[in-house]
């Protein structure tokens, strides 16, 4: 095997292992995005949503409850003093991922 084909063969398997990396990345990228964005809720709510009086705990809610309720916060079909401003800075994609973390919480 010539110099030069080992070294070919090197770069391709670290091309590999590095194509593999940053998939490895970009998925824990994702799973990372509701705990970022949550930590925002966690200000009030609690460590993992789980509540510190008087504000209502908010971890364990079903993901289509958690979206639904904010999107009436949002439209203020629901009551609020607080929730009505901040439930209007997410999209719909982040109040799904904020959802998905806080009910494994
Ligand atoms: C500035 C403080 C604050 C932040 C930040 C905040 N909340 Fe709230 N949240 C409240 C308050 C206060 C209430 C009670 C309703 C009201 O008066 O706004 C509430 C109520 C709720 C409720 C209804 C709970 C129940 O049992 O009635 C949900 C769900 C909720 N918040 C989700 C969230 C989520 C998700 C986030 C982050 C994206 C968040 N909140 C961020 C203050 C906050």
């Amino acid at each position: 095997m010539s110099v030069k084909r080992v070294v070919m063969m090197t770069g391709l398997s670290a091309g590999l292992v590095g194509a593999l990396a940053l998939s490895g990345t970009a998925h824990a990228g994702e799973l990372n995005r509701g705990a970022l964005l949550s930590a925002q809720c966690e200000t009030c709510h609690g460590t993992d949503g789980t509540g510190a009086a008087p504000m209502p705990s908010i971890n364990g809610m079903d993901v289509a409850d958690m979206v639904d309720v904010m999107k009436a916060f949002a439209s203020k079909e629901e009551k609020s003093t607080m929730m009505y401003r901040h439930a209007q800075g997410y999209s719909d994609e982040e109040l799904k991922a904020v959802a998905e973390y806080l009910k494994g919480k």
